[in-house]
């Protein structure tokens, strides 16, 4: 049959998927796979091991460790020692680390999607585009708030060894959920997969260590729950995190009461679909297919409880039918697939069980007409009609594809229906009235309520339950407090066998740390020989002014090289291990001048200034280093256009343009010595200084990656019945003009949190020294910006900026530079009455990240929409 053919008839071909990658890893680790201990494969001590099978088929796929109380005492050692570096490590490292580790799901992805269908049996079409995706989205998410913690939580620390135990519905998201925030904020962590489900978490530690996780900061030990109950009782361990039944919940929190274990649980729910008969039916039956049949049902917060209103009861079921006689169940390989396989015998026949149940209570159930495959753990979508509230299949969390449907006939009964659970995990409520919606979402009681959709996830939004569904937040800032002690409690006296007290405020990125990936190399500076470098190693030390020689103390990797104010410079030689600071030495090299075809660089592209002329750069010697072009009044203006036209950018999201502006300090990084020395040559300053000015870049790109989807709204507590949504958008095409004190970080510096926040820009850099800049073009290019993001016009700064000032097409204008040049800004800008924030008013020095980052900078690239959302009639 042609591909024309198939597709005039639309018949089905199966599509499946190659698992031969995710073979070759399985064959590379038989017979069996081992603990994850000390960044190294542990076999269990006690020898036993558990099969883990693959549910489509029923083969096995390998044998996997079952952990006894040594394995788990070794893995909570190995969790303590590593403790001690990795609190202490400042944000920047750790966010280093998280950037890396999301960095290394995503090369990854295809390989662990495949796996963890395998392992698991769900489809192949959501491991890869839903599961895979949140767990890097999640490594992201919080390499950002590694990057903020010292700043976002001042006084904070780490609660210690984190014992994670996990289910086996979403392997590596759950990991994600509890391992990446974890480590972001300085704990350690034991990890617990599912015995069913651990293969994609060993993956995932081994690709952790070739991401340079250093041992210890995650360990995985696989078993059932024995191994679960060794880990919660162990008196090493500071904190649990589960996901998993609400009877083994129960249990930890009875076996925790008393220890000072700090705990979170997320259990299950039996959450209600609410249907309104203003709702638009069509959506609806998408939105019970995402809700139910989503994993096999095999999700906590699963829309199991179809509520609808009496008047569109018989047309939504008719509809709904129609499409269930459409899903297709089979090979979850088979991209075609709607429903895979249940991930084990024990579950399939709890649901063949409770179903049964439900049948001889008086409910009606109803199957599509086709035959569900018989080889494999295999059940088909399912309709349960006439059920009691009370009855098992409105009460018992099923966990699989059994949708049980009620009626209602007025909202006050919808909520009580909805609320008749013990849970309260997740709603999903449908109308196309607003109001209605709201108001019913305000009345349910659950933890995470979607109008008119269902099952969305997001690592910036918290999750978690009411009631029997567990407490605790997972993911966005409040899921942070899981994994923190507050300051009075971290300043508190400890008890014996507690953690010991980080140091009292979390390092700087100024300060150098255990953790950090640097040594050092030899320091050839005539104005300061003999004197050497002021160094601090973060043991909470005091930095010795104008030390002599080295300070340092315990183990320590890496060093990392930090002038005292004014200068900051930071040394990223290469790592010798072992090296002692006191044999290390730091060389510069001296770097040529570069010679480039000057060009401006606008709408993506480098272009020649209209008016055909460059003039020289100079450095302080009267030496030419090169040559930049002149932009003028056109210049800008084609910049203006450019940036106006690039409106995907505030359309997309905020993940985006973080992952964008990581892209752009990663290739930065990778070009740090050519623009150190691009830096030195210009201004004459010491090749120490344009390096700590390029790592200051880096850095700062880093923070406004992490702010760029954190830099959330507010509900404002109105009166109003209802919320009101405080919206933080971004004001449009921005112009800024930089000064010349930090030609690369002067404009990293203002672009970075102008473009985080979704605008757009026309810059003119520093006019003395603007090879920086045209040095950047090539690492926009190379970082997926899109064209006409940043345009750069450089020239003559005060009369360009004045071009943007008037420019009615420009919203905002940022300008640093000379009194006069700030006075006619603020002048022109009177046109179109367009912000002007003079940047240096009072004048301020960019370097200090007290002064030269933070909310200041996003508050002025944002305009607040606040939005009054009535609830009720
Ligand atoms: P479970 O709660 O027994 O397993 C979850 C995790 O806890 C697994 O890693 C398991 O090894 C571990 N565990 C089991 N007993 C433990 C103990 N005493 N101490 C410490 N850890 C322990 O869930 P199970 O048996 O796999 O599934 C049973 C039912 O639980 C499902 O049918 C479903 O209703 C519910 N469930 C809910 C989940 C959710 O996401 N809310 C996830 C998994 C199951």
């Amino acid at each position: 049959m042609s591909v024309a053919e198939i597709f005039e008839t639309m018949a089905y071909g199966p599509a499946p998927e190659s698992s031969s990658e995710a073979g070759r890893w399985l064959d590379a680790h038989r017979p069996a796979l081992g603990h994850f201990i000390d960044n190294r494969p542990a076999p269990p001590r006690e020898g036993e091991y558990i099969e883990s099978v693959n549910p489509a088929d029923g083969k096995k796929l390998i044998d996997v460790a079952q952990g006894g109380a040594a394995d788990v005492d070794m893995a909570v050692a190995a969790a303590r020692d590593a403790f001690e570096s990795w609190s202490r490590a400042p944000g920047h490292v750790r966010a280093r680390h998280l950037y890396a580790l999301a960095r290394a799901v995503q090369r990854h992805a295809r390989l662990l999607a495949v796996l963890e269908t395998l392992d698991n049996g769900k489809p192949i079409r959501e491991s890869r585009d839903i599961d895979i995706p949140l767990v890097a989205r999640h490594f992201y998410y919080h390499a950002g708030w590694a990057q903020l913690l010292a700043d976002e939580f001042p006084g904070h620390a780490p609660v210690g060894v984190v014992g994670a135990i996990i289910p086996w519905n979403f392997p590596l998201l759950m990991l994600a959920w509890k391992v990446a925030p974890a480590l972001a904020t300085g704990n350690t962590v034991v990890l617990k997969p599912a015995e069913y489900t651990s293969l994609t978490a060993l993956l995932f530690a081994e690709l952790t260590r070739e991401a340079g996780l250093p041992p210890g900061v995650l360990n995985v030990v696989t078993g059932d729950g024995r191994t679960g109950e060794l880990l919660v009782a162990h008196p090493g361990v500071d904190k649990i995190a589960f996901t998993g039944s609400t009877e083994v919940g129960r249990a930890i929190r009875r076996s925790t009461a008393g220890t000072g274990k700090r705990l979170s649980l997320e259990l299950g729910g039996k959450s209600p679909f609410v249907v309104c008969e203003d709702a638009d039916l069509d959506s609806v039956v998408e939105g019970v297919v995402d809700a139910i049949w989503f994993n096999q049902g095999q999700v906590c917060c699963a829309g199991s409880r179809l509520l609808v209103q009496e008047g569109v009861e018989a047309s939504l079921l008719a509809k709904l039918r129609a499409r269930m006689e459409r899903l297709r169940v089979g090979d979850p390989l088979d991209k075609a697939i709607d429903i895979g396989a249940i991930v084990a015998p024990v579950q399939l026949q709890r649901i063949r069980d409770l179903v049964a149940q439900g049948e001889q209570e008086g409910a009606t159930i109803w199957q599509p007409s086709w035959a569900c495959p018989t080889e494999g753990l295999f059940y088909p979508p399912t309709l349960v009609t006439d059920v009691a509230p009370a009855s098992t299949l409105a009460q018992v969390e099923v966990f699989g594809p059994v949708l049980a449907a009620m009626t209602f006939r007025t909202k006050s009964e919808a909520v009580a229906l909805a609320n008749n659970t013990p849970y309260g995990l997740a709603a999903s409520v449908w109308s196309e009235n607003i109001n209605t919606a709201l108001d019913l979402a305000r009345d349910i009681k659950a933890g995470t309520v979607w109008i008119n959709c269902s099952n969305l996830f997001d690592a910036a939004s918290g999750f978690g339950g009411y009631r029997e569904s567990g407490f605790g937040r997972e993911g966005g800032k409040e899921g942070l407090y899981e994994y923190l002690r507050p300051p009075w409690e971290a300043h508190a006296p400890r008890g014996a066998g507690e953690t010991p007290a980080p140091p009292e405020a979390p390092a700087t990125s100024q300060q150098t740390t255990e953790g950090a990936r640097v040594t050092d190399s030899e320091h050839r500076d005539n104005d300061r020989a003999g004197k050497t470098l002021a160094l601090s190693i973060n043991t909470g030390d005091e930095p010795a002014d104008d030390a002599d020689g080295v300070t340092f103390h315990g183990s320590v990797s890496e060093l990392t090289v930090v002038y005292r104010s004014p200068l900051t410079a930071i040394g990223t030689p290469p790592l010798t291990d072992g090296l002692t600071p006191d044999g290390a030495h730091m060389v510069w090299r001296a770097y040529p001048p570069i010679d480039r075809t000057p060009k401006l660089y606008v709408g993506g592209k480098q272009a020649r200034p209209d008016s055909g002329y460059s003039r020289p750069v100079l450095a302080p010697d009267g030496r030419a280093v090169g040559e930049a072009g002149e932009g003028n009044r056109k210049d800008i203006r084609n910049a203006v256009e450019a940036a106006r036209g690039a409106t995907a950018w505030a359309a997309g999201t905020a993940h985006t343009r973080a992952q964008v502006i990581y892209y752009i300090a990663e290739n930065l990084a990778a070009r740090a010595d050519e623009l150190a020395g691009r830096l030195s040559s210009m201004t004459g300053a010491h090749p120490e200084e344009g390096r700590g000015e390029v790592e200051a870049s880096i850095e700062r790109l880093f923070t406004y990656a992490a702010w760029a989807d954190k830099y959330d709204g507010l509900v404002h507590a109105t009166p109003l019945r209802g919320v009101t949504l405080a919206v933080n958008e971004p004001i449009g095409v921005m112009g800024i003009a930089c000064d010349d004190r930090y030609p690369l970080l002067g404009l990293v510096a203002l672009v970075a949190p102008a473009i985080a926040m979704g605008n757009t820009v026309v810059v003119v850099p520093s006019e003395r020294y603007p090879l920086a800049a045209t040095d950047l073009y090539q690492v926009l290019d190379t970082s997926d910006a899109p064209a006409g993001v940043v345009n750069i016009v450089t020239g003559p700064r005060d009369a360009l900026a004045r071009v943007l000032a008037e420019h009615d097409d420009v919203d905002a204008i940022w300008y640093a530079g000379s009194r006069e040049g700030a006075r006619a800004v603020e002048q022109a800008s009177a046109g179109n009455l367009k912000r002007a924030w003079i940047v240096d008013r009072p004048p301020r020095d960019l370097m200090d990240p007290h002064q030269g980052q933070g909310q200041e900078f996003l508050r002025e690239a944002t305009q607040v929409k606040n939005m009054w959302v009535p609830s009720g009639d």
